[in-house]
């Protein structure tokens, strides 16, 4: 996401200092076989991250870069070809409710709550019986622009525009099949389905049924209605997604002088989104335990249209980017997360069980017992995970953790306390699984240094961070290490900018602004870019062009550019086929502005992509990237 609210969220003023992404055959045969066939069968032939004979050999990038650019489209190598797929509005499939988009915004919300959602993210794809030709695709949406999202955007503001907005956020499963060469939605589909920002989520963990979550709708406190600000995905070994609930505080309304803890986690007198003048659940005056009820890694199981979806409060709750499984040589999850907002944290949580063979089913408690920890970054590359434990250490009843359920729900303070390092913006993580190391994007940090802000440390080394880096960690043994050894896989930035702390030091074509990552099973390392339309094509950022994505072969630290989007479009959310031979990524707000809100009554948007009617709604959409000789991505 961008206004960059992240970069708005500066709460933390406290005073201390791709499982190998288990690329997607392993995951297919991880689900489908089980853990028996785990570590001697499925993982082995997969981690080495090097080419082989049915992926395509030979060099691992073999496609011929492109420049920058600064049109209203999409460019990708020569001999590639990207197509834009269920943008905003299409109807996911929802057998006898399937309402076509309207170009002038006028779908009802109860059209749009069938519908593909707005501002499209995080995504990754299922196989159907491990097949990379049919299959379902998970995806986020992240936000709104209800400036394009009705037909007169915020105008007489309404209790329908506030259903139509909450219908437009969450979750889309689409069942999807590769016929005669592209790419098709599977309509009706029994899969098909939407996860609104109403939808009901069974809150688990230790923070399920504590004093922190009951409200006056829920008295039980097990019962969340709705996700909201879905940023970044991941999937598990036992094939269920998992989506991050990112900016949940500008949903809020709060009191006129919010408290110091309502302060922490960004809460103000007045949100972004205008839902509680028609919804009540969004005025924390009225409501302030449901403000508790958000920032939660939320479970999804994309194969069982009857699940109900589940908010995993034992990860802890936090501006949640996203979350991504490793797993322990003895078969425990272990479950990355960040959370993008200036000086927050990394954290990792540690299951207490082993992965049950089994599926979903087997596995469904597994994320609400185990322990959680937060990343500290020591000088000299060296750092430690600090216990999220209640009892131990500053984390006493008498500093307000009386319980573990306090503990999740005030992950943040906690944190503060235990002395964590405030990072520049964690985004997405990604994981190689044999070597135990793990990346991750740290997008940017206007503030890094400013006056009353935490100066530069060893890990977030520049000032002014506007650019932006990847950071680099491997634990200290397994998985559950509780100590790993950290360094700068590359600093962004663009070598023709004065400012030291605006070069970078990237080999190969530059960037801004990391923020999309995932390893493919190749051993290729996909960085996705989020620079803001309030600062592109000027200033430190006029050699930046559009939001791009590049591949990072780490080996020998080449960074190559293989695709830009349209104008202020957001590149982000990128997930492969099993044979590594379709890639499907996301592009979120094409046309952007600078307030992150459209004006309707503007003919001459900055961009009208996918669609390119004049005058018509630029959409956010899935793109379809595929080599017309049917190779592997990124050969
Ligand atoms: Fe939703 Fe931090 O990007
Ligand atoms: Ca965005
Ligand atoms: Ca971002
Ligand atoms: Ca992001």
């Amino acid at each position: 996401m961008s206004k960059d609210f992240e970069s708005m969220e500066d709460s933390n003023r406290s005073a201390n200092a791709g499982i190998h992404d288990v690329s997607d055959p392993a995951r297919r045969l991880w689900v489908q076989g089980g853990l028996g066939t785990l570590a001697a069968t499925v993982l082995a032939p997969l981690l080495g991250g090097c080419a082989t004979a049915s992926m395509g050999g030979g060099p691992l990038l073999g496609f011929k870069s492109i420049p920058i650019t600064d049109k209203d489209t999409m460019v990708v190598p020569e001999g590639y070809e990207a197509v834009a797929f269920v943008p905003w509005g299409e109807p996911v499939g929802v057998s006898g409710q399937m309402p076509a988009w309207r170009m002038d915004a006028s779908n009802s919300a109860a059209d749009q709550a069938v519908q593909m959602g707005m501002h499209h993210d995080g995504i990754h794809y299922f196989p159907i019986g491990g097949s990379s030709t049919h299959g379902l695709l998970a995806m986020n949406h992240e936000y709104t622009d209800d400036g394009l999202l009705h037909p007169d955007g915020m105008k007489t503001w309404s209790a329908e525009k506030v259903r139509k907005a909450q219908a437009a956020h969450g979750v889309s499963v689409v069942e999807i099949e590769l016929l005669d060469g592209r790419w098709q939605v599977v309509r009706p589909s029994k899969y098909a389905r939407r996860f609104t920002a109403s939808s009901p989520f069974a809150l688990t963990g230790p923070a399920a049924g504590h004093a922190l979550t009951r409200t006056e709708a829920d008295p039980a406190g097990t019962l969340v209605l709705g996700t909201l600000n879905n940023c970044a995905s991941g999937m598990t070994p036992w094939g269920t997604y998992l989506s991050g609930e990112e900016n949940f505080a500008f949903y809020f309304d709060g009191p006129d002088a919010p408290d110091a803890d309502q302060k922490r986690w960004g809460l103000r007198k007045t949100g972004f989104y205008r839902w509680p003048e028609h919804d009540a659940r969004f005025d924390a005056k009225r409501h302030p335990n449901e403000f508790h009820r958000f920032g939660w890694v939320v479970e999804i199981d994309p194969f069982d249209p009857t699940s109900v979806p589940v908010k995993r409060t034992a990860l802890g709750r936090a501006a949640h980017e996203g979350a991504w499984i490793a797993v322990t040589h003895d078969g425990r999850a272990v479950v990355y997360s960040g959370e993008d907002a200036r000086f927050e944290y990394i954290y990792k949580f540690v299951s207490r069980d082993p992965i049950a063979p089994g599926g979903a089913k087997a596995n469904a408690t597994l994320l609400d017992h185990g322990t959680l920890y937060v990343a500290r970054f020591d000088a000299a590359g060296s750092g430690r995970w600090l216990p999220l434990v209640q009892g131990q250490g500053p984390l006493t009843a008498a500093n307000g953790f009386a319980d573990p359920g306090a503990v999740v729900v005030r992950s943040r303070q906690a944190s503060d306390l235990l002395g964590a390092t405030k990072m520049d913006r964690p985004e997405w993580l990604a994981i190689d699984q044999k070597a135990r190391t793990v990346y991750c994007t740290l997008t940017n940090n206007g503030s890094r240094g400013a006056k009353d802000m935490p100066d530069v440390d060893a890990a977030n080394p520049r000032a002014m961070n506007v650019m932006g880096q990847i950071i680099q960690w491997t634990e200290d043994g397994d998985f559950d290490a509780m100590a790993f050894r950290w360094t700068h896989l590359v600093l962004a930035g663009d070598p023709a900018n004065q400012r030291p702390e605006a070069r970078g030091n990237i080999q190969g074509d530059i960037f801004a602004c990391p923020d999309g990552l995932t390893l493919d099973a190749r051993g290729v390392l996909w960085v996705q870019t989020d620079m803001h339309a309030s600062q592109m094509y000027k200033g430190e950022f006029k050699g930046m062009g559009n939001n791009q994505m590049l591949a990072l072969d780490r080996s020998t630290g080449e960074v190559r550019r293989f695709f830009t989007g349209p104008v202020n479009g957001e590149v982000t959310g990128v997930t492969l086929t099993p044979d590594g031979r379709t890639m499907f990524i996301n592009i979120q707000h094409p046309g952007e502005t600078a307030s992150d809100r459209s004006d309707p009554a503007n003919p001459s948007r900055y961009s009208n992509w996918p669609d390119y009617q004049p005058g018509g709604r630029p959409r956010s959409a899935t793109v379809v990237i595929r080599k017309k000789d049917g190779g592997p991505i990124g050969t």
